[in-house]
């Protein structure tokens, strides 16, 4: 299959083309990426010299360029991964979420439409839930509640991409997958920002009280689900994928403290976030079901071999966390700490 995947030099985009031509489920894959903050060509090291892989430097809001890269390069699908994926970004600046998430999904899907491709896969996220009350778990029937910025933007894509299906027959999958964690996370997601500080001995910072709960997802599990549904996925469906380990923050913070060997005293309690979901949990059976995919990483196993990768690619977090990560942090964290000086918390 060639296929276009847009996104892919970031955290999953990369994890989902190192495993497709590492399992030969690809004839090519070219890559249109905007390379934003968290887009890095060091993840695809291991596949840049692949004659069967080729990179544009791209937006995919730019209607002429995904024009020329199409018909270039004919696609039979795409995978679309290209997000601002960040939750706190999106609410410190909603703008590039607009326009990536919900902008750029319309500028592929009128690309797609127009050549008939045979495959559109919209990679989507369990955000688009909301918070789900206890004790549910939410299918692909569940109301779209999305809270923030960046949730509500995936949702509307979602809703998009759909259209596209009932409208123009354009065969559309929507993937919805809980939180991801694994190798080459930007560490401004909680783990690896968690690894990445316990390691250097600095705060972790948690939001509230901690208790808001998250369903673990390792990034490969991921991956193998969004392949198989590229593959065996019904035309106009949404596919939830889960990774079926419910967890509060402070239970995952407290593992990492033991598994980076540092006291608890790191952790710190801060200002939480705006329009913070208490509570994501997925019911992934219709994917199970229809593809017999099922997560394979344990989360003990998984959170061990990441810590390990963080440890020993310092190399790697060094510069992604040289130069705009520095004011980025400045600006989602310096806030909050002002905030619990003035209340005598610290
Ligand atoms: P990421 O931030 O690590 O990577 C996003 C990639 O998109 C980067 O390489 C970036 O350069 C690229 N990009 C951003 N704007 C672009 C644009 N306008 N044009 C072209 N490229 C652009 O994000 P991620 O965690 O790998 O998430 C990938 C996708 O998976 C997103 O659609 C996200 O909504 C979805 N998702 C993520 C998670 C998670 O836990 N991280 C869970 C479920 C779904
Ligand atoms: O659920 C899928 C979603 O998971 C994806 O769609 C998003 O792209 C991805 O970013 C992630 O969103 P979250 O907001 O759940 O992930 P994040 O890692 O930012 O936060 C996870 C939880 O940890 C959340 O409850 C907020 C909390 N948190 C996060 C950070 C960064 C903290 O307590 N402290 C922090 O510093």
């Amino acid at each position: 299959m060639r296929l276009l995947v847009t996104g892919g030099a970031g955290f999953i985009g990369s994890a989902f083309i190192r495993l497709l031509l590492g399992t030969n489920r690809a004839t090519s894959i070219l890559n249109l990426d905007k390379l934003t903050y968290s887009g890095n060509l060091e993840n695809l090291e291991a596949v840049a010299g692949d004659p069967r892989y080729q990179f544009v430097r791209g937006d995919v809001c730019d209607a002429a360029l995904v024009d020329r890269v199409l018909d270039e390069f004919p696609a039979e699908a795409i995978v679309h991964f290209a997000a601002e994926s960040h939750v706190d970004r999106s609410i410190l600046s909603p703008q590039p979420v607009f326009d990536t998430n919900l902008r750029g999904t319309f500028t592929l899907l009128e690309a797609a439409r127009e050549r008939r491709l045979g495959r559109f896969v919209q990679v989507s996220t369990d955000e688009v839930y909301g918070s789900v009350p206890e004790p549910l778990a939410a299918d692909e029937g569940f109301p779209l509640r999305p809270s923030s910025p960046y949730s509500a933007a995936k949702a509307g894509a979602d809703l998009l991409a759909l259209s596209y299906f009932a409208t123009y027959r354009l065969p559309v999958v929507v993937t919805r997958a809980s939180n991801n964690y694994g190798p080459y996370q930007f560490p401004e997601k909680l783990i690896p920002l968690m690894i990445s500080n316990a390691l250097e001995s600095r705060p972790l910072p948690v939001y509230g009280d901690g208790l808001q709960v998250r369903d673990w997802l390792h990034v490969e599990d991921h991956c193998r689900a969004v392949a198989a549904l590229l593959e065996r996925g019904r035309d106009g469906e949404i596919y939830n994928i889960g990774g079926s380990r419910s967890l509060a923050n402070l239970e995952v913070v407290r593992k990492i403290l033991r598994a980076t060997g540092r006291s608890e005293e790191l952790i710190q309690f801060v200002t939480d976030r705006p329009g913070h979901d208490r509570r994501y949990a997925l019911a992934s059976d219709k994917t199970v079901r229809e593809t017999g995919w099922a997560p394979q990483v344990g989360f003990e196993e998984g959170l061990s071999r990441t810590v390990d990768w963080y440890r020993q690619n310092a190399g790697w977090v060094e510069r992604v966390k040289s130069g705009e990560y520095q004011s980025y942090y400045e600006r989602n964290y310096g806030d909050r700490d002002l905030e619990l000086k003035r209340l005598g918390r610290r």
